[in-house]
C-alpha cells in the first residue's frame, strides 16, 4: 500500500517536473545510466533511451554513467567489461545521444565520485540499507551463494553517482525510486549535518511501455526473445517471424487478454508513433501474419536512422574512444569540485 501512494505520489510530481523541464530546461541537470551488462533492445530504448534522447531534445543537459562497479553486485566477475562498455557507448550514440551536448562516462574512471560513498555510507542505517525493496528482490534473484557488501551499498554508491554532479533530476523506472529516495535522504542528511551544500534529486518516471519479448515473457537479453538496437534487419525480421501469437485469426489491442499479440501491435505502434487501438484494427482480419509484417517493417524502418549513426560510430574506434575519455575528463572536472566542496564542509581539507 505504502508503495502505491509514494508512486502515485511520484507520478504527481512527474507531472509538475515535465511541465517545468518544458518551461525552463537549462534549469535541469539530468544523470542517468546503466550497467554494462550486454547490448541494449527495444525495451530499453522505449522504456528510457528514447526518454533520454527526447530530454536532450528540450534542452536539458544529459550526463550518463555506465555503472561498471555496479555490475559487480551480483555476480564474482564482470565479464567482458570492455566490450560491454565499447557496445553501450554505441547503443547510446545509435539512439541519438549526442556527444557534443551530453556526457558519457565511466564509474571507474572518477575517482573522486566514488569517494564520496566514504562520507555517504556514514549517513545512512544498517537497516536502511537493508529493507531497500530493490535490493532485496536482486538478492533474491542473483546467482551468487553469498550477498556481497557492495550489494548492501550500491544505492549509496549511485548516490554518488547522482550527486556529484549535483544532478537535479533523475529518470528512471518504478524500480529505482528505493535508490533516488535513499539519495534524497543522504543529500537531506548531508545538508543538516555539515551545510547546504547537495540538491535533493527529483526522480522523473516516464511511461515505460510494457514490451514483451517474442516469447510473451518479459524482454530481456538472457531470454533470448529481444530485439537488439544492434540487430540487422534480417535478424529482426527473423525473431518477429519466430513470436508467439494466438489462436485468434482477427488482431485487437488486448493486453489483458492477449498479451503477445498486443505487444506485437504496441511494438509497430510505437514505433510508427500511432495509436494501439486504431494500428489493430487497420489489421483486423489481415491475421498474425500480416501482423508481423508490419511489425517487421516498422521495426526496420525506425531502427534504420539508429542504425546508420551506429555503423559511422563503429566506423572509427577511435573517435569513440575519445568520446569516453572526454566525458571522463569532464565527469572528473565536476567531481573534484564537489568532492573539495564537500571537504570543506566536513573539515577535512588540511
Ligand atoms: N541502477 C541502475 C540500473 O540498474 C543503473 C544506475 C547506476 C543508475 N547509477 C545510476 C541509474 C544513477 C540512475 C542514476 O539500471
Amino acid at each position: 500500500m505504502t508503495t502505491m501512494i509514494e508512486t502515485s505520489a511520484a507520478a504527481r510530481r512527474s507531472a509538475e517536473l515535465e511541465e517545468l523541464i518544458h518551461l525552463r530546461p537549462a534549469d535541469f541537470r539530468v544523470l542517468t545510466g546503466d550497467r554494462p551488462t550486454g547490448p541494449l533492445h527495444l525495451g530499453h530504448y522505449f522504456g528510457t533511451l528514447h526518454n533520454r534522447v527526447r530530454l536532450q531534445h528540450l534542452g536539458v543537459e544529459l550526463l550518463v554513467i555506465i555503472a561498471d562497479y555496479q555490475v559487480l553486485t551480483d555476480r564474482d566477475i564482470a565479464d567482458r567489461l570492455g566490450q560491454h562498455v565499447h557496445n553501450l557507448v554505441l547503443d547510446y550514440l545509435a539512439a541519438g545521444i549526442d556527444p557534443q551536448r551530453a556526457t558519457i562516462f565511466t564509474h571507474s574512471a572518477v575517482a573522486a565520485l566514488n569517494q564520496l560513498l566514504l562520507p555517504f555510507l556514514s549517513l545512512v542505517s544498517m537497516s536502511e540499507l537493508a529493507r531497500n525493496p530493490t535490493v532485496k528482490d536482486e538478492i533474491a534473484h542473483s546467482q551468487q551463494s553469498a550477498v556481497s557488501g557492495l550489494m548492501f551499498t550500491y544505492p549509496a554508491h549511485q548516490a554518488a553517482d547522482i550527486l556529484f554532479c549535483k544532478a537535479n533530476l533523475v529518470p528512471v523506472g518504478q524500480d529505482q525510486l528505493p535508490h533516488l529516495e535513499l539519495t534524497r535522504t543522504i543529500a537531506r542528511r548531508f545538508n543538516d549535518r555539515y551545510g547546504a551544500l547537495l540538491p535533493e534529486p527529483d526522480a522523473l518516471l516516464s511511461p515505460a511501455p510494457l514490451l514483451l519479448g517474442t516469447d510473451g515473457t518479459k524482454m530481456s537479453k538472457s531470454r533470448g526473445n529481444a530485439i537488439m538496437l544492434s540487430a540487422t534487419p534480417d535478424e529482426t525480421a527473423r525473431l518477429i517471424r519466430g513470436a508467439k501469437t494466438d489462436s485468434q485469426r482477427h488482431i485487437s489491442y488486448d493486453p489483458q487478454a492477449r498479451p503477445e499479440v498486443s505487444s506485437l501491435v504496441l511494438l509497430a505502434a510505437l514505433c510508427t508513433g500511432q495509436d494501439p487501438h486504431d494500428l489493430a484494427e487497420g489489421i483486423g482480419s489481415g491475421g498474425a501474419a500480416t501482423l508481423k509484417r508490419t511489425v517487421t517493417e516498422a521495426v526496420n524502418e525506425h531502427l534504420a536512422p539508429m542504425r546508420a549513426r551506429r555503423a559511422a560510430f563503429a566506423a572509427d574506434p577511435g573517435q569513440l574512444r575519445g568520446i569516453l575519455r572526454d566525458g571522463n575528463e569532464r565527469a572528473n572536472t565536476l567531481a573534484e569540485t564537489t568532492l573539495n566542496e564537500v571537504r570543506s564542509a566536513m573539515g577535512t581539507r588540511y
